[in-house]
């Protein structure tokens, strides 16, 4: 039986079309190579949130990749906008907005010049993210999978074969999320997501020489526990500070702040969102409703130092 169209629109060369109808070419390096950048940024009241930031972490990994960005970002913020306007569904979306190297150059080699490719896809928040957010999720450490790493682990590059993997194996085994290994052989991050701990009322999670994403989820929730004065460290989690922790969190901006009650099938604390963690996801709404309220498009204009 064929699948039902996928509910989303996506913008391309200037138009907005139907997923289902939404194409690039085959010769495009994204395709061909995995030569591309994107972010994932959500919508709150409609309106995408915290987007000054995922365009500076757009920029940043295009300029790790050696790939123009030749949009302004009130361009960007524009085709953002009108994707959004024309998005043919209701409720919240979430957008990627991909740039590939385009077309041509010889095999790996870039093409000269290079005429990026911008891509923006918005979809439909996924069901059951506010539902898995009030009962909590089980995490699933894989077996062999190490973050990116180096450069391209502080980036979202179009590679998230390793990552793909892990969640793909972790689902095997009854995980909502799998765990990913840091640089130092400790748990960086999970598959698209941060990672936190939660022990005798300390936060940790790893820090960014793990070769983890710098989460702009994970910067609100350290900006959001400082604020409430709770005691927070960056430092790697082994497999014994998992296995002790009273409760562990995960991060994005799709998933917010979500509980783990489950790791690899034993109970996170006492096998249900911690109080810590319930505390937390409601000063989380509170920052981002204040946020959008605001206008703010960057977390340096919440919180300015
Ligand atoms: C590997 C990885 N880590 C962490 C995150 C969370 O980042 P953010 O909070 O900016 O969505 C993501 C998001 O997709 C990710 O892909």
């Amino acid at each position: 039986m064929a699948e039902d169209a996928p509910t989303g629109v996506a913008w391309i060369d200037g138009r907005v079309t139907p997923l289902s109808e939404a194409r690039v070419p085959v010769t495009d390096r994204g395709f061909l190579f995995a030569d591309s950048v994107f972010d994932t940024v959500r919508t709150y009241e409609e309106l995408p949130f915290l987007l000054g930031d995922h365009l500076d972490r757009l920029r940043r990994s295009a300029a790790a990749l050696s790939m123009p960005v030749p949009w302004t970002d009130d361009e960007l913020l524009s085709i953002v906008g009108m994707t959004i306007n024309q998005r043919g569904f209701a409720g919240e979306s979430s957008l990627r907005v991909m740039l590939t190297r385009g077309d041509g150059g010889s095999g790996l080699s870039f093409p000269e010049p290079q005429r990026p490719r911008l891509v923006v896809l918005c979809r439909p928040v996924p069901g059951g993210y506010a539902s898995m957010g009030e009962a909590g999720v089980h995490l699933v450490r894989p077996s062999r999978h190490q973050g990116k790493g180096g450069v391209l682990g502080h980036i979202k590059s179009g590679d998230y074969l390793d990552n793909l993997l892990a969640l793909n194996e972790g689902r095997r085994s009854g995980g909502m999320e799998a765990l990913m290994l840091g640089a130092d052989g400790s748990w960086g991050e999970a598959t698209t997501s941060n990672l936190f701990a939660v022990s005798d009322g300390v936060v940790t999670t790893p820090g960014l020489e793990a070769g983890i994403l710098p989460g702009i989820t994970r910067a609100l929730v350290m900006h959001v526990l400082t604020e409430e004065g709770l005691s927070l460290t960056e430092a790697s989690l082994h497999d014994a500070h998992l296995e002790g922790a009273d409760e562990l969190f995960i991060t994005s901006s799709l998933k917010e702040v979500m509980p783990a009650v489950g790791l690899d099938g034993q109970p996170v604390g006492a096998g249900e969102p911690g109080p810590l963690t319930t505390q937390l996801r409601e000063r989380f709404a509170g920052a981002v409703q204040r946020i959008q309220r605001a206008g703010y498009t960057r977390l340096s204009e919440a919180f300015p130092c």
